[in-house]
């Protein structure tokens, strides 16, 4: 999968999405990354990115042009499945999303900054509008490390085990079972027994029981 990121602060992401699983996923060849620092495509000789917004009203929106620019440069270059604007105004991201953006070829994602993005690029270019809650942040940056990393671990090949996914929580719409380490007993507080009991038939039945007990507790709505 290749997945291109145009953002105003390249740095919020590199941590982000080089280490661990991520990081993995490049090397092996699965995940093809690119970064697209949209000071590039600013306007003058301070590459401005941003203006005041028609109407009047607080805070600073995303020019078209620089936006275009770069969209349009990518798309010159990439077929891409869908162009995605992180925003809080988008449908939610859940697993069933995630699931769905894994078995894509080629993204795009666009970060927003400041108000948000004119509205111009998201009638002529976006396709897909996510918000990763019901809350703000400062910008889209960590909300594209957070679809990021969602759906790239759902790539085969990805995860070493081939099916450690398919226990996530919300994979089958519960959460997931307790899970535990050694020691067997630490102060005093033991590992249930019949995850040492070696029969798999009794295992799989208690983690569905513990999953389904922890759903209703906790996400009664996932089971509605
Ligand atoms: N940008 C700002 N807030 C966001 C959110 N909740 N989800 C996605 N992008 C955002």
């Amino acid at each position: 999968m290749r997945i291109d990121i145009i953002t105003v602060i390249p740095e919020l992401l590199e941590s982000p999405l080089s280490h661990s699983i991520l990081k993995r996923a490049q090397e092996k060849g699965i995940l093809d990354l690119h970064i697209h620092p949209l000071r590039e495509y600013g306007i003058g000789p301070n590459r401005q990115l941003d203006d005041y917004q028609y109407g009047g009203g607080a805070g600073l929106v995303m020019m078209v042009e620089p936006l275009a620019k770069c969209i349009e440069k990518l798309k010159s270059e990439v077929d891409y499945d869908e162009i995605i604007y992180l925003t809080p105004d988008g449908k939610t991201l859940n697993q069933s999303k995630a699931n769905e953006l894994s078995l894509k070829g080629n993204l795009m994602l666009i970060c927003g900054h400041y108000k948000g993005i004119d509205e111009r690029i998201r009638e002529n270019y976006i396709t897909l509008d996510i918000s990763i809650g019901d809350f703000v942040l400062s910008g889209g940056e960590l909300a594209a490390c957070v679809l990021v990393d969602s759906l790239v671990r759902l790539i085969p090949g990805v995860l070493n085990d081939g099916t450690s996914a398919l226990f996530d929580s919300f994979q089958d719409d519960l959460l997931a079972p307790p899970i535990y380490t050694r020691p067997y007993e630490y102060k005093g507080w033991k590992v249930p027994d019949v995850l040492l009991s070696g029969n798999d038939k009794l295992i799989d039945e208690w983690r569905y029981e513990k999953s389904l007990k922890r759903t209703k507790e906790r996400r009664p709505d996932l089971l509605e």
